[in-house]
């Protein structure tokens, strides 16, 4: 059974917009929807950095804005001036690790930035929004099984919560409102322009300079990666073809235990597996996420185009001619929530 509905971009307002996905989807719609306008609405917290789309600036389509979700009057403004018929919600706090240590900002960000925007852009006659979610709100899976869009909620870490709260104050939009709101749950991403604070772009730089490489347990919890333009091309397909009040997962089918993706970064690097080091588990560590796509392949016709293999050695390249780029975002505040996440578990 295939029911899409056609919904036309014309003016759309992306959050996160220079976070990792955000800007990669940034890239993407100006790259191959010419009649769309876009807004990249962000406020440029520690993973946010505008060296990410600084080569978008100049095309005529797009304005950046440096704002908070949580700012309504501000949301408001910007919605109504530049007529934003489409919300791509990619803002977010992103890191498991982080919310650990600190789940204030999670809460404000992911919960009361999502109700923040729900509620301004329903007031402003905005025509869609689309929550990006992940499949973590769905907690963690045993040997067997997948993920699909009707598991239960269950959230596991204050980062994942926070997100599942977002996405049930959407669910209660949609049907309390009757305001079309899609929601859609990915796997792990990599790809260009991730913050190396997740796990492989952190893999790749440490090895890159002989670093220890810190895997979390015994490395046999399992992800389930898709490239980020994949992720990207499903959530512009769900924006402009799902169906309000659904929720879509997107996965590429691809489940690898840690410390095989730690191996197979250091063969591509040609560095010694004497570089892994095991450290102190993380606390309530999710064992395996693995994705059903059913739906958005069956109903939506999206399917994953980049093997992993060979994005995962597309994205140590990108590192390896990228230093500049990661040398700044790992400088700074970045140090000190290394210190405090991984000293006193070494
Ligand atoms: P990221 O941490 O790289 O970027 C987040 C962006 O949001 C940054 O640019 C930051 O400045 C901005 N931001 C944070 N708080 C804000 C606020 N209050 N107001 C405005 N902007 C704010 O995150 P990411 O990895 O690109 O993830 C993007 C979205 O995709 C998130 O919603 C995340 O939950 C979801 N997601 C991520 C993954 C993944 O593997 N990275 C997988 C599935 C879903
Ligand atoms: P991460 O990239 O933080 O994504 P998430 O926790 O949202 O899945 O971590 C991916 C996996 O890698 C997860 O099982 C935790 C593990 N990991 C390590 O083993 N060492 C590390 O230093 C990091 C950051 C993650």
């Amino acid at each position: 059974m295939t029911q899409t509905t056609q919904h036309t971009l014309r003016s759309i307002l992306v959050t996160g917009g220079a976070g990792f996905i955000g800007s990669n989807f940034v890239r993407m719609i100006l790259a191959e929807r010419p009649g769309v306008r876009l807004v990249n609405y962000d406020a440029l917290t520690y993973a946010g950095n505008l060296e990410s789309v600084a080569d978008l600036d100049a095309h005529p389509n797009y304005t950046f804005i440096r704002g908070d979700i949580c700012d309504s009057a501000k949301v408001d403004e910007t919605l109504r001036r530049h007529g934003v018929d489409t919300i791509i919600h990619f803002a977010a706090e992103s890191h498991v690790d982080r919310s650990i240590l600190s789940a204030a900002e999670f809460v404000r960000t992911n919960v009361m930035g999502v109700q923040t925007l729900l509620s301004v852009a329903m007031a402003a006659g905005v025509e869609r929004f689309v929550q990006v979610s992940t499949d973590e709100v769905y907690g963690s899976l045993g040997a067997e099984g997948k993920f699909s869009e009707t598991t239960p909620i269950a959230a596991n870490s204050p980062y994942s919560a926070s997100k599942a709260a977002g996405d049930l104050l959407c669910r209660a939009w949609f049907h309390t409102h009757d305001y079309p709101v899609l929601v859609t749950r990915c796997s792990n991403n990599y790809g260009p322009w991730q913050f190396p604070e997740k796990l492989i772009p952190l893999m790749i730089i440490k090895a890159m300079g002989d670093g220890e490489l810190p895997v979390y347990g015994d490395g046999k919890n399992v992800r389930d990666w898709i490239h980020v333009e994949d992720h990207c091309r499903a959530v512009l397909t769900v924006a402009e073809q799902g169906r309000p009040g659904e929720v879509y997962n997107i996965g590429a089918d691809n489940e690898w235990a840690n410390i095989d993706i730690v191996k197979t970064i250091l063969k591509i690097l040609g560095k010694p597996e004497s570089l892994i080091r095991y450290v102190k588990d993380r606390p309530g560590h999710d064992r395996r996420y693995a994705i059903d796509p059913a739906k958005i392949h069956g109903e939506l016709g999206w399917k994953p185009q980049i093997q992993f293999e060979q994005g995962l050695a597309a994205t140590v390249r990108w590192y390896q001619q990228n230093e500049p780029w990661w040398r700044r975002v790992m400088s700074g505040e970045y140090m000190n929530y290394y210190e405090k996440n991984y000293a006193p578990k070494m």
